[in-house]
């Protein structure tokens, strides 16, 4: 019998799938445009996808699978093909949150079964900003992780009956940063982030921040759905689009990384040109994975890793970061947000 906290893991899985066509139905990419370039002056095989981040994190690809999950057996199963798929592909990849791992030692095999089976490819953990220093090396221990991600969430606390009521998270963040071993990344969950936002983390000394935007996995609607208590779906238009949390985060010095509602390539590209040297993905991979299977998700991976090169010589860019110098326009809601936040 598995403890309410693994059962909240599988209602996340089934739940971020079932919320997925309502989560998905505006794709706020759409709204930036890219300019043609009709004289690249160079070949698909000048391409070096690997990207070189802050502290010294180095992918193999520009994107990599997102935190998702662990903590029950259905989660180790998941955690098992992707890090398979991770394996094969070359790609970085984030566990779910291992709090669950350090509460319920019982819960860690379908966490570690990540490190089995992708042994020397990179492998990120996530935690929520509250850890203490201990813990936090505890779970990078555990995965021989590369890097920790710590994740804000606080919309999705205030919807979860059982969830914190209380945010002091920058002293600790600050407090991580100085003492772990291993690059820091801190993201938010899918609400986005502000310019104030990514100045304060930047201020305590962050030098990785996934900006996790509105537009794919929306966990106002996710936990809304497991909420028997009280409708707050009204939150489930809460926060910033992913363009919006890239237009915000535009001059920043930290590394910045992208997430939210990405599926497609171009949606990559895209998240590239507005300032993104990163790319997590993780509802559009987890509903496929669901509805079609693991080999229907290594023929989208492999597909995403022919078109990337392709896309990028097509701007006339040999290397993800190129991107950024990627002439394009905003359109409607977006151009509106940009031009009254003073963002261009
Ligand atoms: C089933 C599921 C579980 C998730 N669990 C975590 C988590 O434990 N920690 C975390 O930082 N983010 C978690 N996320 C959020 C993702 O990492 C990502 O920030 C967010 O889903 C937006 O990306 P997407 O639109 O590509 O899904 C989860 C996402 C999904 C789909």
């Amino acid at each position: 019998m598995e403890s309410q906290q693994a059962h909240r893991k599988d209602e996340h899985l089934s739940l971020a799938t079932a919320t997925y066509q309502r989560a998905h139905q505006h794709h706020y990419f759409n709204q930036v445009r890219l300019i043609h370039n009709a004289l690249p002056e160079m070949g698909v095989k000048d391409v070096d996808q690997r990207v070189q981040l802050a502290d010294g994190l180095q992918l193999e690809w520009p994107f990599y699978l997102e935190a998702m999950t662990g903590g029950s057996n259905q989660a180790a199963k998941v955690n098992r093909t992707l890090a398979q798929l991770a394996s094969k592909h070359h790609l970085a990849m984030a566990t779910g949150s291992l709090s669950i791992a350090l509460k319920e030692p019982v819960t860690q095999s379908s966490f570690t079964v990540v490190r089995e089976e992708n042994p020397d490819g990179s492998v990120i953990a996530n935690l929520g900003a509250d850890v203490s220093l201990d813990k936090a090396r505890t779970a990078i221990d555990l995965l021989g992780a590369d890097a920790l991600e710590l994740h804000l969430n606080a919309a999705q606390e205030l919807v979860m009956p059982e969830g914190d009521r209380d945010f002091h998270w920058l002293d600790n963040i600050a407090d991580l940063v100085e003492k772990l071993d291993v690059p820091v990344i801190v993201k938010e969950v899918g609400f986005g982030m502000n310019r104030t936002t990514i100045e304060q983390l930047q201020g305590v000394g962050v030098k990785l921040i996934n900006i996790s935007g509105r537009g794919g996995t929306n966990f106002a609607m996710i936990e809304d759905r497991r909420n028997h208590q009280f409708d707050l779906d009204d939150l489930a238009s809460w926060g910033q689009t992913t363009p919006e949390s890239l237009l915000e985060a535009r001059g920043s010095k930290a590394t910045i990384i992208a997430s939210g509602g990405i599926t497609c390539p171009i949606d990559i590209i895209k998240a590239g040109v507005l300032g993104a040297q990163a790319v997590g993905v993780a509802g559009y991979f987890l509903n496929i994975l669901i509805r079609d299977g693991a080999t229907a998700l290594d023929e989208v991976l492999t597909e995403w890793q022919t078109e990337i090169p392709r896309l990028l010589t097509l701007l006339g860019c040999r290397n993800f970061r190129d991107l950024q110098k990627t002439p394009f326009v905003l359109q409607g809601d977006l151009y509106s947000y940009a031009q009254q936040r003073h963002l261009i």
